[in-house]
């Protein structure tokens, strides 16, 4: 029989990171295997809490743990930041589709996240970095407001930066505000996308972040000539079902919950809602 996606799974939290002020990554051990592919999502439950979705942060390779980063905006997300080592939680799924990683073969790969909508584009990444050899090279770039605001420090600055001499993989990192020690870009994410050395008409970019970021980032890519098809947008909505029933995720005619969270830009360009 297959897997049930709408029983969750009960998983143990090994760690609860603290990435910047607002933001948590909390690392999970699931009591049995939970297998999502890149850009899918899932639902946490804390429990006497209650859920929400989310999209984790982990390689979908890493069979061993699962990790959920977190922004701290209400209730839920609130609870989560609290939670300890040995704590239980319950993850349900995985949700949605994925990235078509197949369209993404022999081209080059363009990531944008910036502040928490590095989580989604981080799984991408591992992902991405697992199979490297089926893409022509990865250029990953990074926004937060300051440098404090950045998550995945110790990788970003590291770790990932030193896989740039074994793989064909970039980084161009900014800031919207820098600070003395600083020694990136500095402005909105889009600068780093100022003599990109791509050829973008075949080309593939996946963008994540909040609203307004993923606006301003789609309209400079489709400037610099990438097609609507080659655009990938990770879309949040809020969500109850998480499945296609309670119609509450729905972007004109598209359930997000189903339909995406993932969406070429050609798929919702005639639809002005996206941006709110
Ligand atoms: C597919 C998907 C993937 C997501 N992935 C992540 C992730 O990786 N990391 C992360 O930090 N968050 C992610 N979110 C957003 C996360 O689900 C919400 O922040 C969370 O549900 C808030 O719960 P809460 O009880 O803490 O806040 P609430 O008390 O419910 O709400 C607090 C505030 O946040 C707003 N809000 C609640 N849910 C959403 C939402 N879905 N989108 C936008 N605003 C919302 C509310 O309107 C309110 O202003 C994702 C959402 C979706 C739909
Ligand atoms: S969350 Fe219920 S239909 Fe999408």
């Amino acid at each position: 029989m297959g897997k049930n996606i709408y029983k969750p799974i009960k998983c143990e939290v090994i760690e609860n990171i603290k990435e910047s002020p607002t933001i948590n990554t909390i690392v999970l051990k699931p009591e049995e295997e939970f297998s999502f592919l890149a850009g899918q999502f899932a639902s946490l439950s804390v429990p006497g809490v209650g859920e929400a979705p989310f999209t984790p942060s982990s390689s979908p390779f890493d069979k061993e743990k699962l990790e959920f980063t977190v922004m701290r905006v209400g209730r839920v997300t609130e609870k989560i930041h609290q939670l300890k080592k040995g704590d239980i939680v319950g993850v349900r799924g995985p949700y949605g589709k994925p990235y078509p990683l197949e369209k993404f073969k022999g081209k080059e790969v363009l990531l944008v996240g910036g502040g928490v909508g590095l989580a989604p584009i981080r799984a991408l990444f591992l992902a991405l970095v697992e199979t490297y050899k089926d893409y022509k090279r990865i250029v990953f770039c990074c926004g937060a407001r300051t440098p404090q605001d950045y998550i995945y420090k110790d990788k970003l600055f590291n770790e990932w930066q030193q896989l740039c001499e074994k793989i064909p993989l970039s980084f161009r990192i900014t800031v919207d505000k820098k600070d003395e020690n600083w020694k990136y870009m500095e402005g909105v994410v889009t600068v780093t996308l100022d003599n990109l050395d791509m050829d973008v008409k075949n080309s593939v970019c996946a963008v994540c972040g909040p609203p307004i970021m993923m606006k301003f980032t789609t309209l400079k890519l489709l400037e610099i000539g990438f097609l609507p098809e080659n655009i990938y947008l990770s879309m949040e909505r809020k969500m109850y079902c998480g499945v296609g029933h309670c119609r509450h995720c729905m972007i004109g005619d598209l359930f997000v919950c189903k339909d995406g969270p993932v969406f070429t830009y050609e798929e919702l360009k005639d639809k002005p809602e996206i941006w709110v």
